[in-house]
């Protein structure tokens, strides 16, 4: 098979996984997860994100959050940002990535950060500007890379735009969300081949979402189609608040366990993660939804 033979696999499952929860995790849950998440060799880790507490609530402790982390060099603390008062919330809490995140939809954008996609961009240009005055390093994301929960279908085209928008605003990498988890290969190969046009392939990462279990197809099409950056969810936990019936990220301990199987090096110790989904799913009180995190408790019980 053509893979990368090193992937960077990042891990959102601190933003994006808890976002999404119901009842409120303690900080302290949260910065033992991302400390077990960094022994387990993830390089680097989006810790929250600093958007309105009105908005997502279980997101307005990441001040405290990354204040408590022990840092530890070589690892990556990123966190989500939509505008110049989360980027300023940033800076002061020390981060050492920010993610911008937009949308190729317009419905999308409007539910999730309440302005359209041109409007956006036009706040994510002074996010730019300060980033690169302080030599902090942005991502860009984008929603909906496949449908929308709004709007159906989402033309490659679309996505292909936004990214060069983000790419020219002076995002390093760019990462395509499959948000409500509803592509299959052949459309995520589609969307892929439609960005390389405008952003190179290595400045690309893939970000599925799991609802209906194309996740680790879909992955596995986009390192085929030369994608070397993975974002993927401990313990398969999250979804989106503005994605009704989005279920988790792929789990990271899925994707380590498949990387291992194609012989692709990834740096994170697989019994380490595996142990980090029980803890975080036993704190949440309920199951991990990996399969591969199951099988491995069924065999070390
Ligand atoms: P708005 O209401 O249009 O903004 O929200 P506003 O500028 O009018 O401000 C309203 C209030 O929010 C004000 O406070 C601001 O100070 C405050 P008030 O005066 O009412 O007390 N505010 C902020 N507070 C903290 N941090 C900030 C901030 N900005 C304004 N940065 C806004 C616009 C973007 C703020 C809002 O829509 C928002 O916070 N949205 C967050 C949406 C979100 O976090 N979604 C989940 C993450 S995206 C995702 O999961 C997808 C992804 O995983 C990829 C994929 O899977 O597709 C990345
Ligand atoms: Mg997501």
């Amino acid at each position: 098979m053509r893979v990368p033979k090193t992937v960077r696999v990042v891990e959102v499952g601190p933003r994006d996984g808890l976002q999404n929860e119901a009842k409120t995790v303690p900080t302290a849950t949260k910065v033992a997860l991302i400390e077990q998440l960094a022994d387990a060799g993830f390089k680097t880790i989006e810790a929250g994100s600093f958007v309105s507490s009105k908005w997502v609530p279980q997101m307005a402790d990441t001040t405290a959050v990354m204040q408590a982390l022990k840092r530890r060099p070589g690892i990556v603390y990123q966190v989500l940002v939509p505008n110049l008062k989360g980027f300023d919330a940033a800076r002061a809490a020390n981060a050492d990535e920010v993610a911008i995140f937009a949308a190729a939809s317009e419905s999308f954008s409007r539910r999730n950060i309440n302005c359209s996609i041109a409007e956006s961009i036009e706040r994510f240009a002074p996010v730019m500007v300060a980033a690169k005055a302080a030599g902090i390093p942005v991502r860009g994301y984008i929603s909906c890379v496949v449908d929308c929960p709004y709007e159906g279908a989402v033309s490659p085209q679309a996505v292909a735009d936004i990214a060069g928008r983000l790419h020219d605003l002076g995002c390093y990498e760019i990462s395509l969300g499959d948000t409500i988890g509803t592509g299959t290969p052949a459309r995520i190969v589609a969307m892929v081949d439609a960005v390389a046009e405008h952003v190179p392939r290595e400045r690309l990462a893939i970000h599925c979402h799991d609802t209906y279990g194309q996740a680790l197809a879909n992955i596995l099409a986009a390192l085929e189609s030369g994608i070397a950056t993975i974002d993927s969810s401990v313990a398969g936990l999250g979804g989106c608040p503005y994605a009704p019936g989005a279920a988790g990220n792929v789990a990271s301990e899925d994707v380590v366990y498949m990387l291992d199987g194609l012989g692709v090096a990834h740096g994170i110790d697989l019994a380490k993660l595996a142990a980090t989904g029980r803890f975080i799913s036993a704190a949440l009180g309920r199951e991990p939804a990996s399969k591969c995190a199951k099988a491995l408790a069924s065999k070390a019980a």
